[in-house]
């Protein structure tokens, strides 16, 4: 037995992506982070690129939380209580208080009777979506969701699948009344902010369309989305999509690995659905939770977010996402307009959004170069990714940088 054939085609298949231009190639390593003076946000060292800082555009860290005191003050806090792992999965001996504090702070915050945490959004997301796909389910999905949904929906095998056009209400109309007869069950999913674009799903209207089909299916249509890109850093108060549109849906998925700036995900619904998620989802019954640290760091960062001074973190966020987001529509450059601190700019062709990126980093910007498959051709783009941690100077810095390339 040997590896030696599979290696051959293998290669082959990851020499194919470079040729093409989407490979994802080397990762970066950040070797050292230098915390915010006030005036200059973080500045981060990668390995191989001598002492030069970088401004990061892209994380999706988008409350600064990280790298606060209070937050590392709690992790730690939590590691000396509890130990730095879990010790075995959740239902075996791995629940702590912190994991039962946490969810419940969570159920609160998005007003819901129940959460469950699991070690992320990308698996909160397939723990939601197989378990709640009977033979007798059909799926209803955006066409631009979330690869974890793709394969949570590739994965289930409900009665049938169908697609409905990227937040386009009309054609979820449709879908639904195609859906109609093919099970007892509907599930239509979406992500709440499309991590791409920074757009977001319009809730309320999505309810809407769904309501009027409620009565043809057995068991209902629920309503599920994934608001990883939302919770946290979009709303007055960080409550998301939902907050933004004003309307609910059924079950909500987010993460604690974006805006909150830690680790793991979690699904909030009701005392019934979290029940039947905590005897039926594999990926929480078999697999160890986050760490009583993280649990706790998460729980401190729910705290600073809903007391005034998480507000100002909002508000300074908003602030320094327009700045931008106008900076680039004066500079001339092609974004897609809305508050979500996902500033993508789009660039539509493979080797020029390479060009930019390349530019960017030589300068010291650190921002990502999306392509297909990532994003749909055509759709070619850099997303930028604004922090509460950027600072007026660091957007003044990207966008000069940003008219020096545009003038070359
Ligand atoms: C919509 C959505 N869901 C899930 C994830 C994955 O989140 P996590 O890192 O917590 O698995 C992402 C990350 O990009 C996302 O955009």
């Amino acid at each position: 037995m040997s590896l030696i054939k599979l290696n051959r085609v293998l290669d082959s298949h990851v020499k194919q992506l470079v040729e093409k231009g989407t490979v994802k190639g080397i990762e970066k390593v950040v070797v050292k982070v230098e915390k915010s003076d006030g005036i200059n946000g973080p500045r981060y060292y990668l390995k191989g690129y001598d002492n030069q800082p970088f401004i990061k555009m892209n994380a999706n860290s988008y409350l600064g939380m990280s790298m606060r005191p209070d937050v590392i003050e709690a992790e730690e806090k939590a590691a000396h209580q509890y130990g730095v792992g879990p010790g075995a999965v959740r239902f075996i001996s791995g629940t702590h208080s912190v994991h039962v504090d946490l969810e419940k702070r969570l159920a609160e915050f998005h007003s819901r009777e129940a959460c469950m945490i699991l070690s992320s959004a990308y698996v909160t997301s397939l723990g939601v979506i197989l378990p709640l796909t009977t033979p007798e389910t059909v799926i209803v999905s955006d066409e631009l969701n979330h690869n974890c949904i793709i394969q949570g929906m590739r994965l289930s095998r409900p009665s049938d699948k169908l697609i409905y056009k990227h937040n386009n209400m009309q054609d979820l109309d449709d879908k639904l009344s195609q859906a109609v007869g093919k099970g007892k069950r509907c599930l239509v999913i979406t992500d709440g902010v499309f991590s791409m674009r920074g757009d977001y799903a319009p809730f309320d209207e999505l309810v809407n369309v769904c309501k009027k089909y409620e009565d043809h299916f057995e068991e209902g249509i629920i309503t599920i989305a994934d608001d990883s890109h939302g919770v946290g850093a979009y709303g007055t108060t960080g409550r998301g999509t939902e907050e933004i549109t004003g309307a609910k849906v059924d079950i909500l998925i987010g993460t604690l690995g974006k805006a909150y700036g830690v680790n793991g995900g979690y699904v909030c619904a009701s005392k019934e659905v979290i029940n039947f998620f905590r005897e039926s989802t594999p990926m929480y019954i078999y697999s160890n939770p986050i760490t009583c640290s993280e649990a706790a760091a998460a729980l401190k960062v729910l705290e600073i977010l809903d007391s005034p001074e998480g507000l100002k973190i909002l508000a300074h966020l908003k602030k320094m996402t327009e700045k931008f987001e106008n900076g680039l529509k004066v500079l001339g450059y092609e974004t897609i307009e809305g508050p979500h601190p996902v500033v993508p700019l789009m660039v539509r062709d493979t080797a020029k959004t390479a060009d930019i990126v390349k530019y960017l980093t030589d300068n010291g910007v650190l921002a990502t170069g999306l392509n297909f498959p990532v994003v749909p051709k055509g759709d070619e783009e850099i997303r930028f990714q604004v922090n509460a941690d950027h600072t007026e100077k660091d957007i003044d810095y990207v966008l000069k940088v940003l008219e020096n390339y545009r003038n070359l």
